[in-house]
């Protein structure tokens, strides 16, 4: 294990130097999920449009300049352009890293109905070393924390803890910086207090079971959840309101040793994730830069934009680049409501 490699790139994930920000592109949908993506936008989901759609976002002008990383799928770390070119190359070529989602998605929780645990372990380090040779830097696995009465159980919190950490650990066997990934979910109607109080007890056990195996801190990025409430409350919160008590969870539970914490948006549209970023960012220096590691929020207006039809794509492309530039700005306290005009 290179342990100042694997720093450097922990870092440079979420940052540009001088104070800059870069975030990380999630464009890991497995299969299954960019076919719902592509069935919301009327185009049917095939080898050849999953690699068009994918096509533009790598060859935009945000890769490298503020995105700093492309999370990939099986599928597209081995797939090429329509020249050729592939797609390891080009994220490479802008300055960005490529990087790979390695967990194998959820299963029900024996014995725990409606809680889920993530799958993967298994021959795992065959598949990491393959990656790496393939160009990744950095990887993900994403572990999902469901909310509702009675749940989630402590159980489900230390298993999918404990997956997180072993994941952790063999990614570093391997040179690869992983992307922790605990996401309590926001489906449901749980209000902001309650999603902080799951927030805290997944986070807590996460960085338990990161120390006892001996994860080095310094080499992972967190991907948490903000605090928000959920999706069917009566009532959203505020940006400060969300910041406030997505700072306080940070500050109870992630070691200032942890360099890069970029959030996912799980649900939040596109204007609400970034507005909750900024007003974090607002909020005064901290010790991780706080980015942002979007799927949805950066990619849902280029989706509907491109519709499946190549006449949009440069479109797509400026729709995409506009949204990385505000998250950019967000992930540094400089976003205002105004600039997405
Ligand atoms: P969203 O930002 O759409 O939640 O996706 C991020 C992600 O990578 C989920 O695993």
């Amino acid at each position: 294990m290179d342990r100042d490699q694997l720093s450097a790139v922990a870092i440079a994930l979420g940052a540009a130097g001088d104070g800059f920000r870069k975030g990380v592109l999630a464009a890991d949908e497995s299969t299954g999920t960019i076919g719902k993506r592509f069935e919301a936008i009327g185009v049917e989901s095939s080898l050849e449009t999953r690699r068009d759609y994918r096509e533009i976002l790598l060859r935009s002008e945000a890769i490298g300049a503020q995105i700093s990383g492309v999370i990939l799928y099986d599928e597209t770390l081995r797939q090429s352009a329509a020249d050729g070119t592939s797609f390891v190359e080009i994220i490479e070529a802008a300055g960005a890293f490529p990087g790979i989602k390695v967990d194998r998605g959820l299963a029900p929780l024996p014995g725990f109905p409606g809680e889920s645990i993530t799958q993967g372990l298994d021959g795992l380090a065959g598949r990491l070393a393959e990656y790496r040779k393939l160009g990744a830097r950095f990887t993900k696995w994403r572990a999902v924390i469901d909310v509702g009465p009675g749940v989630p159980s402590d159980h489900a919190i230390a298993a999918n803890a404990q997956a997180l950490a072993r994941f952790a650990a063999h990614c570093h066997s391997a040179d690869l910086v992983p992307i922790v990934e605990p996401e309590v979910l926001m489906d449901g109607d749980h209000d902001l207090a309650h999603c902080y109080a799951v927030s805290k007890r997944t986070l807590t056990r996460v960085f338990y079971e990161l120390n006892e195996a001996r994860v080095f801190l310094e080499g992972i990025v967190l991907k948490p959840n903000m605090v928000v409430p959920g999706l069917k409350h009566i009532r959203k919160a505020e940006p400060e309101e969300v910041a406030r008590a997505t700072l306080r969870l940070l500050c109870n539970c992630v070691p200032a040793a942890v360099p890069t914490i970029a959030f996912l948006s799980g649900g939040q549209n596109e204007i609400e994730a970034t507005a909750n970023l900024d007003a974090l960012n607002k909020l005064g220096p901290s010790p991780w830069a706080l980015t942002f590691s979007f799927g949805r929020a950066l990619q849902s207006t280029a989706q509907k934009t491109w519709a499946g039809r190549s006449v949009n794509a440069t479109a797509a492309q400026r729709a995409f680049e506009h949204r990385a530039l505000m998250n950019v700005l967000a992930a540094r306290g400089r976003w205002s409501q105004d600039l997405e005009a």
